[in-house]
């Protein structure tokens, strides 16, 4: 109980978080029975017990995939980031970095500008530094990727998307297949982050890192897998964005992640914590936290040097000069 009231009352930010993982069961129906949207689970309680049994991170993005379609209007994206926030908020999240996937909705016929405004709304009333990283979804291509960015051009200079991040399908989407959208993203002044060595192995990283400029790693935690890099990152403190709980729950490394996440804490890697999806993974940041402090022994230091981190890992200039209290 010591250890939660720490971790609750440290100052956080929280740099990997997919706002349409924030989706909670309950959201969920009151949007589908306000839309008119039929859903395959007789009730909350049926909706939150799917979620609990991921094989694998393709089997998990077919229900987060399937879950969306009850957001439709500006409205309804403005309750997804506002209860995300609200949350955060009493976490004691400072800042926030929000991933969001618009060619999925724009799939759907939601317009870009729809899901921009209504994000962009609630991000504006909150007393939580937020911004938005504008994710392309592999499994749509490469083409379909340097589209997406484009369609948001419009929106760059009058909205809070501060980055090009990108999600989805890992395995058989290399990095190296997407250097035009970031290349583009390079030219917009956009920051630069992908997800990469979640099920990918460590060549994931390299490329992200050394073909797409992308300035931290979301997951990253495949990297082990590599001794030359797992140095060049030392080195270089590009940051990973750890989501252990995501990890648990989609199975990366089955029986080892504890074992591996003791190692990414040890390897001098520039590490922070974060929660991914937290609707589904069953935890939001500190719970992430708790988890991690418990299987690593961490004590009061290191659980606020990691805190320290996610500040001095945030693109938001007023949010990286403070590292907390
Ligand atoms: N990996 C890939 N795609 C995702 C994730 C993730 O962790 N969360 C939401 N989309
Ligand atoms: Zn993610």
């Amino acid at each position: 109980a010591a250890l939660r009231d720490l971790i609750q009352r440290l100052p956080k930010a929280e740099l990997h978080i997919h706002i349409e993982g924030t989706l909670e069961p309950e959201l969920m129906f009151a949007l589908a029975a306000k839309n008119g949207v039929e859903l395959p689970y007789t009730d909350v309680e049926a909706a939150r017990a799917a979620r609990t049994n991921f094989t694998c991170l393709e089997d998990f993005l077919r229900m987060y995939a399937a879950a969306t379609k009850v957001l439709i209007t500006e409205d309804d994206f403005y309750r997804l980031a506002q209860q995300y926030l609200a949350r955060a908020e009493a976490e004691n999240i400072r800042a926030a970095e929000i991933f969001f996937d618009p060619q999925g909705h724009l799939a759907r016929g939601v317009p870009l500008e729809t899901v921009i405004r209504g994000l962009s709304r609630a991000l504006a009333e909150s007393p939580v530094e937020a911004s938005l990283l504008l994710c392309v979804q592999r499994e749509f291509g490469a083409k379909a990727a340097a589209e997406a960015l484009t369609r948001a051009i419009p929106y760059l200079p009058k909205s809070v998307i501060i980055a090009l991040g990108m999600d989805g399908s890992e395995l058989g989407h290399p990095p190296r297949n997407f250097v035009l959208a970031y290349g583009e993203a390079a030219a917009l002044r956009l920051h630069r982050v992908a997800h990469a060595g979640e099920e990918g192995g460590p060549s994931y990283v390299r490329e992200a890192l050394s073909l797409l400029g992308a300035e931290r790693i979301d997951h990253g935690i495949r990297s082990l897998e590599d001794p030359a890099l797992v140095a060049a990152m030392v080195k270089s403190q590009v940051p990973i964005t750890l989501c252990p709980l995501s990890n648990l729950k989609l199975q990366v490394y089955k029986g080892q992640l504890e074992d591996r996440i003791r190692q990414v804490l040890a390897s001098g890697m520039r590490v922070t914590i974060n929660s991914d999806d937290p609707a589904y993974f069953g935890s939001y940041v500190s719970g992430n936290y708790e988890w991690v402090a418990r299987i690593a022994g961490l004590g009061p230091d290191s659980l606020a040097a990691l805190a320290a981190n996610s500040f001095t890992s945030s693109f938001m200039p007023q949010v990286k000069q403070q590292e907390g209290e």
